[in-house]
């Protein structure tokens, strides 16, 4: 079972995408099992976006995810992290495969809607430094799972 950390980043919140964005990822039958908004402050920021440190665009990545409101969730399940990062697209909107959530909604690498982590162990350290285990429902049961997973 992974786990991945999503940030409906300052954009989504501001452009009013979220119900947009958080509707693809609910209806593919995807299960959240923590949701919340709140803003970034820069050592979170930093924190979050440690591996891209010293590298040219970093200052502007702090800004731009401490710039306003975020919503962040966490999604459970087997497989979690490459659906949504499929779903996501990629990180150049204007390179993205039409139908991914950049390419439909977004057109600039550093206004692009959405983070998603990008392996296992990502979304693992990202759920840590977002949420507290008890702020996370991982176990309440959906009916409708059956119809979803065969
Ligand atoms: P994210 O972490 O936000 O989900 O995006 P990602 O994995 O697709 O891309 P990543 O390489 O982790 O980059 C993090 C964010 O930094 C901005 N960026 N700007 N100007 C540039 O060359 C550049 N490269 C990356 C983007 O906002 C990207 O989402
Ligand atoms: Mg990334």
């Amino acid at each position: 079972m992974e786990r991945s950390l999503v940030i409906l980043k300052p954009d989504a919140v501001q452009r009013g995408l979220v119900g947009t964005i958080l509707t693809r990822l609910e209806q593919r039958g995807l299960k959240i099992v923590g949701l919340k908004l709140m803003q970034i402050d820069e050592q979170l920021a930093r924190k979050h976006y440690a591996e891209h440190e010293g590298k040219g665009f970093f200052n502007d990545l702090v800004s731009y995810i401490t710039s306003g409101p975020v919503v962040v969730l966490v999604i459970a399940g087997d497989n979690v992290i490459e659906m949504i990062r499929n779903t996501v697209g990629a990180t150049n909107p204007a390179k993205a495969a039409p139908g991914t959530i950049r390419a439909d909604y977004a057109v600039s690498i550093g206004r692009n809607l959405i983070h998603a982590s990008d392996s296992p162990a990502s979304g693992e350290r990202e759920t840590a430094n977002f949420f507290q285990d008890a702020e996370l429902l991982q176990n309440f049961n959906r009916t409708v799972d059956p119809w979803i997973f065969e």
